[in-house]
């Protein structure tokens, strides 16, 4: 299989959700992957702000040297668990190659990550966003990273994100609904913090403090300074080890839009009508009703 056989190819099923179907093909490796206990999990639903973390997590690493951090592209630095794509390392070959403590990352629901992170008792860190800004980012996401369906007219992309979960629906890793409530009741029981990329935008020093305290580890003030500098939207946007310009064309085409496209909150209003907005809310409601896990759509 070559590159050209995954682009644009519609999505297979991995148990029920929708995923590419190259991911899908490597998947009885991931499902058997060997967690070690040190192992630090980043799990999202894509366009959560993973890269974000993925960076600010190799800083408290590598306390807060930035030259240490630009060793190599955030794809190899937080390897990524279930990607299997033609002519790369897959994300559990590179992870085999990793030295401990290892940095991984995955977008897969919590029933689907493999048993060996429980069983190590490995921490995880999740971070959510809120849909309407998830939304709009996977639609620029799904033009320039062409392992991705065409994701259609704005308000069909709309109709999809809202309908996955029932059915085959073309959105990759399915139901944001289901994602971010999954992961949220097994904070209960593990060692899992839970963030919000709303709250990092309104305070990162209180979030990358959080993080710390979580991994139990204490830096100098001053490392916390060139970490929330580092990790800044406009220093990643420049940052070739950050910003995904070193990944093949053929997967990701930055001039149609770049990987680091605006880093707000609340975009979702440049794009939202307002009936499509009333529309969101009334299926955000039902969705999320009965669940004390809330988002802020804006800051
Ligand atoms: P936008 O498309 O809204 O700009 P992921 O890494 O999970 O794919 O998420 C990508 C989203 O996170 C993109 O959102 C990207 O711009 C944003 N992002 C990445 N780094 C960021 C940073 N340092 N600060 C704020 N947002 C960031």
């Amino acid at each position: 299989m070559g590159r050209e056989d995954v682009i644009r190819e519609e999505l297979g099923s991995l148990h029920g959700i929708p995923l590419y179907k190259c991911f899908i093909e490597g998947w009885p490796q991931v499902e058997a992957f060997q967690a070690r206990p040190d192992d630090l999990l980043i799990a999202t639903y894509p366009k959560s702000g993973t890269t974000w973390l993925s960076e600010i997590l190799d800083m408290i690493y590598h306390d807060g040297n930035v030259e240490k951090c630009r060793r190599d592209a955030i794809f190899n630095r937080v390897p990524f668990l279930e990607m299997k794509v033609p002519e790369m390392l897959s994300g559990v070959e590179l992870l085999e190659k990793t030295l401990s403590p290892r940095l991984v990352k995955t977008h897969l629901p919590v029933q689907l990550l493999p048993t060996s992170f429980w069983d190590k008792n490995c921490k995880v860190i999740y971070m959510a966003r809120n849909p309407k800004d998830v939304v709009i980012s996977y639609y620029y996401f799904y033009q320039m990273a062409k392992l991705h369906p065409d994701p259609g007219t704005l308000n069909e992309f709309l109709e999809t994100f809202m309908a996955a979960g029932v059915g085959h629906i073309p959105l990759a890793y399915g139901s944001w609904y289901e994602h971010v409530r999954g992961w949220w009741e097994k904070r209960q029981e593990k060692q899992l913090l839970y963030l919000f990329y709303e709250d990092m935008k309104k305070d990162p020093q209180q979030e990358v403090q959080k993080i710390l305290r979580f991994l139990g580890k204490e830096v100098a003030e001053g490392t916390v300074a060139r970490i929330l500098h580092h990790t800044s939207f406009q220093e990643m946007r420049k940052n070739p080890a950050a910003n995904y310009e070193t990944m093949p064309t053929a997967f990701m085409d930055h001039s149609l839009s770049p990987f680091l496209r605006k880093g707000i909150s609340g975009d979702w209003k440049n794009h939202f009508t307002v009936a499509q907005n009333e529309h969101f809310d009334r299926h955000y409601r039902e969705h999320m009703e009965g669940s004390d896990l809330h988002f802020q759509m804006e800051v």
